[in-house]
């Protein structure tokens, strides 16, 4: 054999056992992103067991109805992109979804109009204020904000395709639906309570509408916009909303594209940026999952390619977040290592 002849079997034998070596490689990866039962079965059942004794924060009382709920409501859900469920604790408890609706108005609107819309329009920064401040509209005449706090959020439900409040509520129904994968109803009892007492909403919308940033009636808006804050919803209807977005906007149950692709990242960057108001940061800071809360006691976070998950439990710490479900989607990350952020290989 030439010694041509030699290196080139060398290099062959050198090659294939490379390919081998990837191809192991990127099988074990898989196998080590895979989040396997039983782990995430010991993660949910673990944070229930760890924080049901936590009696901090209260539950929201500025919607009447909410402080009705009772406190000691506390479940977990996870969905994987795959379409497996896990649940633990008070999962199937109906409450109203709250700011936790904005985010999927947000879907709708980036999925019939573009993102640019946002850009050029309420913003996708966040305001350093409280969710429902009037000064953040002041500040930038109501630029400069994003979708997910009360007059960007209400502006969105404007920008919903429709020009009566019907046309608009029933696009907006059907979108959660597609998120949840079954039908979903207003709670009445939340709806009229919030519509009785939502001045401020009422104000933060004229305002909105005198910076023309709300084209129809504010007052039909804010109905609307307060409707879809009162759809009842379950841990594990939220859990199934996040698995849609953490499975690029297709969800894992019923297999329908509810919106591209490529528009999750925008929407997940919002919901880091902002989903948890004037928490956000720290939100991120300690467990580093785009989220998104509501007064009701639900949050919401997504691990992009790998699961949704979903908490509940009704009191509330200062800036409108669920306390108990804070503590226990946190647990549940750092179990599972689903940090985006942390770079050590797992
Ligand atoms: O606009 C409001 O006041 C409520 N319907 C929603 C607020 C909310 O959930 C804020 N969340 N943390």
């Amino acid at each position: 054999m030439t010694s041509i002849a030699r290196t080139s079997i060398a290099i062959a034998v050198l090659a294939c056992s490379w390919a081998m070596n990837t191809a192991e490689a990127f099988a074990q990866g898989a196998a080590a992103h895979a989040d396997d039962k039983s782990s995430i079965e010991r993660a949910l059942s673990g944070a229930i067991a760890k924080f049901k004794g936590n009696n901090e924060g209260k539950n929201a009382d500025y919607i009447p109805a909410l402080a009705k709920v009772p406190s000691k409501l506390f479940g977990i859900a996870l969905v994987t992109v795959g379409g497996d469920a896990y649940a633990s604790g008070d999962v199937d408890a109906p409450f109203s979804i709250q700011s936790i609706s904005k985010v999927f108005t947000m879907a709708r609107v980036m999925q019939d109009s573009g993102p640019d819309v946002f850009l050029s329009g309420v913003g996708v920064d966040a305001t350093g204020q409280a969710f429902n401040s009037i000064i953040a509209i002041e500040q930038y005449k109501g630029h400069e904000m994003n979708p997910l706090v009360n007059p960007g959020a209400i502006a969105t439900t404007g920008m919903v395709a429709g020009k009566t409040d019907s046309e608009k509520w029933a696009r907006i129904l059907a979108t959660y639906e597609d998120f949840a994968g079954r039908e979903l109803e207003v709670n009445q009892e939340v709806y009229k309570s919030e519509a009785s007492t939502n001045q401020r909403n009422q104000a933060i919308a004229m305002l909105m509408s005198a910076y023309g940033l709300i084209k129809d009636d504010p007052l039909m808006v804010t109905d609307v916009y307060t409707r879809q804050c009162s759809v009842n919803v379950s841990a594990k209807d939220l859990a199934m909303m996040a698995a849609t977005l953490a499975n690029g906007g297709k969800n894992p149950l019923t297999k329908k594209q509810v919106i591209d692709a490529k528009y999750v990242p925008k929407i997940l960057a919002v919901m880091a940026t902002a989903g948890l108001y004037d928490n956000s940061g720290i939100w991120l800071f300690n467990v580093g999952l785009p989220a998104k809360s509501g007064v009701g006691g639900g949050i919401l976070a997504v691990a992009p390619g790998r699961f949704g998950i979903a908490a509940f439990a009704p009191p509330l710490d200062e800036a409108g977040n669920s306390v108990r479900s804070q503590l226990a989607i946190r647990h549940v990350a750092e179990q599972l290592g689903a940090n985006p952020y942390a770079s050590t290989p797992r």
